[in-house]
């Protein structure tokens, strides 16, 4: 197998997605005389937040989604991000609602999620939604575990079975990745920063799912040969020199690309692989949130995804 046959696409799928979800978008317009309505809210200027909120925004207006962003100052109080999410809630016309994570350490994440409406939640991180997921009838589904499936579920012929281990036990990724593929049928071992020797589990995996947030953290000694290898980290490297990459930093992932792509059968690269699926999958389950909301039937895109 030459390399580039290596590379899961993520760019690719994502517009595949995209391209499927487009006409309910278009669909939704003409049968209610207005777009689907996703509202972001980004507190603070963390630098990496600000990155991942415009890329929504515009991934949103070019498939027909009409996007607001409510920005607020780091000083916010707890209550007063409440009072918005509360309007956000009321209003008919906004059918999902994004808080960005994370918040400054002053507002407390867990309640902020419990606020928002969980029929307006497309991260799926309310605990109803949640819930639902684990339960096997999973409503909005987390979008970056949600993005990883996709493209596992393309990439591999028969999941059924296969050993799959992740590094990394979030909300946003880990739990409800387990959870995904313990639905696919899959043996799943979840392993984090507290686990001892984590190469000894990763060595057996047949599915590799990597969320550490630590650069560069996985290479080849941990792989098995002939694994799936997706990639979902997202670190910015300080650039020594000016070159290529200015002095903005260059991207890199947790796994050691160019010396895992040796051992790994498929690798999603960084970037170009999970990040695209995640705005994908936010877009899918904005258009689906804004159908259920009008108590319209959602056409399931992601048949045999699921
Ligand atoms: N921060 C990092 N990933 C995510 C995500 O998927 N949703 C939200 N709201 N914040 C994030």
């Amino acid at each position: 197998m030459t390399i580039i046959n290596k590379i899961i696409d993520g760019k690719m799928y994502a517009q595949k997605l995209l391209g499927e979800i487009h006409p309910l978008s278009k669909g939704f317009l003409h049968n209610f005389n207005r777009k689907p309505c996703l509202t972001v809210i980004l507190v603070g200027d963390n630098p990496a937040s600000k990155i991942y909120v415009k890329n929504k925004i515009l991934v949103a207006k070019k498939i027909d989604i009409e996007s607001k962003e409510i920005l607020l100052s780091s000083d916010i109080t707890e209550d007063e991000l409440i009072d918005h999410i509360s309007i956000l809630n009321k209003d008919q016309n906004v059918d999902g609602i994004l808080v960005q994570l994370p918040l400054p350490k002053h507002i407390s994440e867990k309640k902020i999620i419990n606020i928002i409406s969980p029929s307006k939640d497309v991260d799926g991180f309310h605990p109803k939604n949640f819930g639902k997921l684990f339960m096997g009838d999973p409503k909005f589904i987390p979008c970056t575990p949600l993005g990883c499936l996709y493209m596992l579920k393309h990439e591999i012929e028969d999941i059924k079975g296969k050993n799959a281990v992740i590094i990394g036990r979030s909300n946003i990724v880990g739990k409800p990745m387990a959870s995904l593929l313990l639905s696919s049928d899959c043996s799943v071992t979840i392993t984090h920063s507290k686990s001892t020797n984590i190469e000894e589990h990763t060595k057996k995996a047949d599915i590799l799912i990597v969320a550490v947030g630590i650069p560069e953290m996985i290479d080849e000694k941990f792989i098995k040969q002939g694994a799936i290898v997706i990639d979902v980290g997202i670190n910015r490297l300080e650039s020594k020199n000016n070159d290529n990459f200015s002095n903005k930093g260059v991207l890199v992932g947790d796994v050691k690309f160019e010396k895992v792509l040796k051992i790994a059968k498929k690798i999603t690269p960084v970037p170009g692989g999970v990040g695209p699926m995640t705005i994908a999958c936010l877009m899918h389950n904005t258009v689906k949130a804004a159908y259920i909301n009008k108590k319209n039937d959602f056409i399931n895109v992601l048949e045999g995804i699921l």
